[in-house]
Parts: structure tokens; C-alpha cells; sequence
């Protein structure tokens, strides 16, 4: 066991704040993520929250501002449970720093990508039981955790637009994989975003505030931005570049592990695929050949609407060094962008370049 309850062999980017994920092959097999290998990702210090004494604000542009207690919370509204994905958008930005050094950000490879069962209320029956006003636009989410990493140093904010939500698959979530949420995670309750960027899931969540615009928080109108890539991020301004929102169709290979000696011969490449909000992975595709030919893959079936899909090839390894590419498409026809260079930005976010995996296959010990 590491920090949190987490597996022994985390790779851990830093400890405070603690940030790790799983090495890539604990991901493979496993259509939902078991919680000691799920990926974990903080700006600040994790509060440790007295469940009792906690209540959940909702405020801004309602009718009825609300006061909940988690037992009000299971009294008034159904409880749903779903599988969902959660992918930072620092996720691959190992691939980016190959391509030109991200500074200041951690060098996340293709592990900021984990699946639970997620269950809580939907954000959308409380927000009705609310009332939302005329003018709501945005629903901001706040949360106590302060980072000092952000400018000037703030607690943990953000937000999504009323028409995601009021959408079903959004959830403000007690439990994860079936036992209460644990506190590295959120508890006692977060909010889950399926679709969107991790960085929307706001744990430890204590107020909604409904509004006409974005929250001002850092790491709404500042962090998890797209700047182009002659910008400089210490001069930027809130509100410059783009969004991030929904995630960026993508694709990992989980094993074989990028470096590994591996004999020659039949072997199994597995990996994960992951479309997003609106589209689907339709198609997985691995070359072997630097992209001369490409060989299509088995997809698993995703564990509902919300979650990555596994995939599968059985492929024959000659002697030599390998290198394994693996692309995926989409339900709109739209397949992942070739380079990590034509997506280099300054904060290293939506690496979703084609993923590879570097081999060396040869006889004698792996
Ligand atoms: N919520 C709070 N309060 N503080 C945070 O630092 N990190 C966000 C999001 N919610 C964060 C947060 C980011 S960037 C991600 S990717 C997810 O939480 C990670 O969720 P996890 O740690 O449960 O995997």
C-alpha cells in the first residue's frame, strides 16, 4: 500500500499534493477500475470532512436556495448508480514534454484515465428541487481544499453550463465502486461530470451557486485552458485561450509497457479507447510497421454510454526492436491527430495523439 490506500506501485508524480496513477498495465483487464489503482489528482491539501457537520449549499439563481445534509440528500431524491470514465486533461502530457518541456506540470503519461460505478443523486433532481431561475446559465461548484498553486491562492472551484447540469449522467456522488467515497476521492460527496474533463468533478463539494457566467475560479477561468503554443502562460489573463470541456477522443496501449523486453512470437496488445460526450469509439486500429499497415482491433463492450472500451489484438512479435501504434476513431468519422507536435501547448493539456508503445523484442529474460 502507498498513500491513500493505494497500490505499492503507483507512479507517484508528488505526494502534496498527491497526485499518482496506476502504471498502465494495471488498467488492462479491468472494464472498471478497482479504487487502489484509481488515479488520483489534487491541487491542494485533502480535506478530511466531518460527514455529519457537513451541508451542501445551493444558492445563486434558484428559487428555493437549499441546505442538504447527506441524509437529506438520500431522503428527497432516487439514488442512481452508473459507470463512468474520468480523464484528467493532463493525461499523456509525458507525450507533449517528449515533444518540448511542459514547466511546472507533472509528466502524467496515459494513466489520468480510470472507470468506477458512481453512486449519489442526480445534480439535475436537486437543481429542480431548486428551482432554476430564467437567467441560469452556468452551475458553479465550490469546495474547501485551497491550492497555492493557483493565483492568487484560492479553494478548488468550477463549473459546467445548465444543459449538461441538468443532464441525467450527472451526478453528485457518496460512493464509488460500491463503498462509500473515500477521502483522497471527494468524501462525502463529489460531483461527477461523465464526458467531461476531470477537472469538472469537483470533490469535496460543499456549494452550488447558479449563475449567468463560468465561475471565476482559477481553475475554471485560468487552469485547464488551451493556450496556443506561443503563449505564455504566466502572461495569460482568465478567460484567454479555450475551455476545456468535453474530453478529446483518445487511446492508450496498456500492455505490453512502453520499454519492455519481450520474446518473440504470439502476444496479446490490449489498451483502452475513450470518446467522450456525444460520439463513440468506433474503431481501434494497431500498426506494427510504423503506420505502413494497420490491423483493426477487438473492442469490449463499454460498461454503458459513460465509460472507456477496452480493446484487444492478437498479434505475432518478430525479433527486433517494435514499436506498437495504436489510433482510434470515432462515431463522427473523426480519427485521433498523428502528432504530439501539432498539440503541444503550454500547459500540456489533451495530449491525444496516437499512442505508442516502444518494444524490444528478443529472446532470453523479459
Ligand atoms: N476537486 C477538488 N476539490 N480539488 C481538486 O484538486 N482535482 C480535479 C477533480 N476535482 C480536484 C477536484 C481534477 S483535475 C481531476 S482530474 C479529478 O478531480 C480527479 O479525481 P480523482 O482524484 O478522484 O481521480
Amino acid at each position: 500500500m502507498s498513500l491513500w490506500g493505494k497500490r505499492a506501485d503507483m507512479l507517484e508524480h508528488e505526494s502534496d499534493p498527491y497526485n499518482a496513477e496506476p502504471p498502465l498495465a494495471a488498467l488492462a483487464g479491468q472494464p472498471v477500475t478497482a479504487t487502489d489503482t484509481f488515479y488520483s489528482r489534487n491541487h491542494g491539501p485533502v480535506p478530511d470532512i466531518d460527514p455529519d457537520a457537513w451541508r451542501l449549499l445551493v444558492d445563486g439563481l434558484v428559487h428555493t436556495p437549499l441546505e442538504l445534509s447527506l441524509a437529506d440528500l438520500t431522503a428527497r431524491f432516487a439514488e442512481r448508480t452508473l459507470s463512468a470514465t474520468l480523464q484528467c486533461a493532463g493525461n499523456r502530457r509525458s507525450g507533449l514534454i517528449a515533444v518540448r518541456d511542459v514547466p511546472g506540470e507533472d509528466p502524467w503519461q496515459g494513466g489520468a484515465t480510470s472507470t468506477a460505478t458512481w453512486t449519489g443523486v442526480r445534480l439535475g433532481d436537486v437543481l429542480t428541487a431548486a428551482g432554476l431561475a430564467e437567467d441560469a446559465a452556468h452551475v458553479c461548484f465550490a469546495a474547501p481544499d485551497v491550492s497555492s498553486l493557483a493565483h492568487p491562492p484560492q479553494p478548488y472551484g468550477g463549473s459546467v453550463p445548465v444543459a449538461k447540469a441538468t443532464s441525467a449522467e450527472v451526478l453528485l456522488a457518496w460512493a464509488m465502486n460500491g463503498q462509500p467515497l473515500a477521502r483522497v476521492h471527494g468524501a462525502p460527496l463529489r460531483v461527477v461530470v461523465p464526458g467531461w474533463i476531470g477537472a469538472r468533478s469537483v470533490k469535496w463539494l460543499t456549494r452550488i451557486t447558479v449563475t449567468t457566467q463560468p465561475s471565476d475560479n482559477y481553475f475554471q477561468a485560468s487552469a485547464y485552458r488551451l493556450l496556443p503554443p506561443d503563449a505564455d502562460p504566466d502572461d495569460a489573463g482568465p478567460n484567454d485561450g479555450l475551455s476545456l470541456g468535453p474530453v478529446a477522443l483518445n487511446c492508450e496501449v496498456l500492455i505490453p509497457s512502453d520499454g519492455q523486453r519481450i520474446a518473440p512470437g504470439p502476444t496479446t496488445i490490449t489498451g483502452y479507447a475513450y470518446a467522450g460526450q456525444d460520439r463513440a469509439v468506433a474503431r481501434v486500429d494497431v500498426s506494427l510497421d510504423a503506420g505502413a499497415t494497420w490491423m483493426q482491433a477487438h473492442l469490449d463492450a463499454p460498461d454503458g454510454p459513460w465509460t472507456w472500451q477496452h480493446w484487444r489484438l492478437d498479434a505475432d512479435l518478430l525479433l527486433g526492436a517494435v514499436q506498437i501504434l495504436a489510433r482510434a476513431w470515432d462515431t463522427t468519422g473523426a480519427l485521433q491527430p498523428e502528432h504530439a507536435a501539432d498539440l503541444w501547448n503550454p500547459k500540456g493539456y489533451v495530449n491525444n495523439s496516437w499512442a505508442c508503445a516502444r518494444l524490444t523484442v528478443g529472446a532470453g529474460p523479459t
